[in-house]
Formats: C-alpha cells, sequence, structure tokens
C-alpha cells in the first residue's frame, strides 16, 4: 500500500521584510542580496507568535483540504528546530490545540530536511497501515535564532509552516513511490546552533558569545549543498528505475536560487520546472517544501498522476529526496 498527499497548507506571517529594510539594519543591499540568493523578501512571525500559532494555521488549511477531522489523525509529526519550547515536542503541542486525543506526536530535528524527514516516517506508518491519517507539518521561526548583526546570515532566513495530510492511497500506483535519506554528522560544524544544550547550557557567558544564534560556512554549505541534491535525486529516480526526464514538477527546499539552479542543470530538468518561492519567503527551513508543494498545488500544477520530485537539505548534515506519483 503506498501513503498519498491528500491534502496541503501553508502559512507565513503576516509582516514582510524587504530587502530594502535589511539595508537599513545590516551592510548589505538588495542587489547582492538577489544575485547570490535570489531572494527579496521574507516574513517575519509577530512577537506573540510561537511555531505551533504558525503550525496550526497551516494544519488547518491542509485537513481542510483533505477533509479530514483533526480528531481522526493517527499520527503528528513535524519537522523543526524552533519548537515553542525544548520540550515536550510541538507536535505534542500541536495535537492537544487540534483537539485530538488519539494520535501520537514528536519532533524530528533534521533542519531544513526536517519535513523531509517527517514526510519519510510518515510514510512508513500510513503505507504499512499503522496509520490511516498522518498529519506531517515543517514549521520554523528561524528568525527568533538569527543574529540580526550578521549580514552573511540575516538576509537568507524567514519564518514560516506548511503542512502535508497522508491517508492510503486507493490508487495503487498513485502516491509516494520512494524517500531516500541521508546525513553526514562529520559535517556538522558547517550549519549549527551551539546552545543553549547539554554542551553549552545557558549561561551569560554562552550568551554573551553570540552561541546561540545559527552559525553558518556558507560556501562549504553551498558546495556540499550542490553535489549531495543531485546525488539524492538520482538515486530516488534510480530506485523507481525512472530518469530526470520523467519528472512532471520539482517541489524542493529554497535554500537558495543558484542551489536548486545548479541541482536542475545538473539534472537537465528545466528551471520552468521547479515551483519556486524563494524571493518572497527566504530559507523557511522545514517549512519549506510543504509551503512549496501547496503553492504549486493550489495553483493547479499538481494534477494525478503527475511524477513530483522533491528534495531537501539541512543542518546536520541531513539531506534526501522522493519521488511522488500526485
Ligand atoms: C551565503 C551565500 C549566499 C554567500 O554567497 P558567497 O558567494 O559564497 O559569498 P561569500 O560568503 O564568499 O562572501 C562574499 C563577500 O560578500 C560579503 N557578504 C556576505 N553577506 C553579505 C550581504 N548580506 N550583503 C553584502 N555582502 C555580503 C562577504 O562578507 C564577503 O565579503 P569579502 O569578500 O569582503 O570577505 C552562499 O554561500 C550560499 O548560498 N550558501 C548556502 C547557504 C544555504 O543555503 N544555507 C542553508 C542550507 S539549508
Amino acid at each position: 500500500m503506498r501513503s498519498l498527499i491528500v491534502g496541503t497548507g501553508s502559512y507565513a506571517p503576516e509582516k514582510v521584510l524587504t530587502n530594502a529594510d535589511l539595508e537599513k539594519l545590516v551592510d548589505t543591499n538588495d542587489q547582492w542580496i538577489v544575485e547570490r540568493t535570489g531572494i527579496r523578501a521574507r516574513h517575519i512571525a509577530a512577537p506573540e507568535q510561537a511555531t505551533s500559532d504558525l503550525a496550526i494555521e497551516a494544519a488547518k488549511r491542509a485537513l481542510e483540504m483533505a477533509q479530514v477531522d483533526p480528531k481522526d489523525l493517527d499520527l503528528i509529526v513535524m519537522g523543526t528546530i524552533t519548537p515553542d519550547y525544548p520540550w515536550p515536542s510541538t507536535a505534542a503541542l500541536l495535537q492537544g490545540r487540534l483537539g485530538n486525543k488519539k494520535a501520537f506526536a514528536f519532533d524530528v530535528s533534521a533542519a531544513c530536511a526536517g519535513s523531509l524527514y517527517a514526510l519519510s516516517i510518515a510514510d512508513r506508518y500510513v503505507s504499512t497501515g499503522v496509520a490511516k491519517r498522518a498529519l506531517v507539518i515543517g514549521a520554523e521561526l528561524l528568525t527568533r535564532i538569527v543574529d540580526w548583526k550578521d549580514r552573511n546570515t540575516c538576509v537568507l532566513f524567514g519564518d514560516g509552516a506548511g503542512a502535508m495530510v497522508l491517508a492510503p492511497s486507493t490508487d495503487e500506483k498513485r502516491g509516494i513511490q520512494s524517500i531516500h535519506l541521508h546525513a553526514d554528522g562529520s559535517a556538522w560544524q558547517m550549519l549549527h546552533q551551539a546552545g543553549p544544550g547539554s554542551r553549552n547550557p545557558l549561561t551569560a557567558e554562552m550568551y554573551a558569545q553570540g552561541k546561540h544564534h545559527l552559525f553558518m560556512n556558507g560556501r562549504e554549505v553551498y558546495k556540499f549543498a550542490v553535489r549531495a541534491l543531485e546525488e539524492a535525486c538520482r538515486e530516488t529516480l534510480a530506485a523507481s528505475e525512472l530518469s530526470p526526464s520523467d519528472v512532471t514538477w520539482v517541489c524542493a527546499h529554497q535554500a537558495n536560487k543558484r542551489i536548486l539552479d545548479s541541482t536542475l542543470e545538473r539534472l537537465e530538468i528545466p528551471e520552468s520546472k521547479c515551483w519556486m518561492n524563494l524571493e518572497k519567503y527566504g530559507n523557511t527551513s522545514s517549512a519549506s517544501l510543504p509551503m512549496t508543494l501547496d503553492e504549486a498545488n493550489r495553483a493547479g500544477w499538481l494534477k494525478p498522476g503527475d511524477l513530483i520530485l522533491t528534495t531537501a537539505i539541512g543542518a546536520g548534515m541531513a539531506w534526501g529526496a522522493g519521488l511522488i506519483r500526485w
């Protein structure tokens, strides 16, 4: 049995921060940001909003499309590295807020690959009949951990949430074909948040050293990403004995337009097949993949039978790719 995505939803906070706004905060300019990343604006959560507030909006929209009552969910799995609290999981908070009593719920920590990891886990439960209805979320408030004085990173990220509802497919050809995940923990330092945690507990010194901020070696991440994404896409296509030319649409994590363009070029997939929304949202980490899928879906791009290639990469390093017969 395959699992099918029967509903998608997304939510971006109201406030928009443009590149021109950023020029007032750090020494940067619109041209540099657009040329290097493709980003023109990003959405920023209101001070009173936490990750579950974004997640619940996306979840409600996906559940409505799927015509699934939140009380009927058997599983809620959320990719996030910016949870409401260190614990319990934001997925558990969401279960409570949705009025659901029977789903088991947990978060997955795989940074920007979080929703792909979460989708892969939910797919295993649904395709084996253990769960009949699963909610998969990617929700992130990265702007809370970004150093707003660091032009290398603060221009790249935005807040948002995306959701997918999975159910068993009644047509054996449709649904998730396979998802292939990878990790390379030897590269963890490329992209990380050093504290607070058991290695660097919450102290005034840790805070003064800025260890609570997101750290990234952009150049190293870029090189790693381009190679890893191409390999993962080829691996997932090969598993179904398909080639890049069979792909109808690409709905991928939006980290950087140049990373996506170069992945597409290596795969010889035309850019016109890839839904891009980076210019509006920036990199929304785990939210980006389901937000992209939802936009493409609601725009009428995704038709039953279409072959969707998806891929994502994030801190860990953690990455992967998957194929979905819509
Ligand atoms: C971050 C990224 C856009 C930087 O582009 P780059 O071409 O590698 O640029 P570099 O880091 O080499 O910096 C080039 C110069 O621009 C400067 N610069 C960095 N950020 C800047 C900004 N926002 N505005 C203006 N100049 C900036 C640097 O200080 C550097 O100046 P220098 O040469 O005087 O030292 C790019 O490396 C990238 O996209 N990496 C992947 C990031 C990513 O996707 N992360 C998430 C993965 S999920």
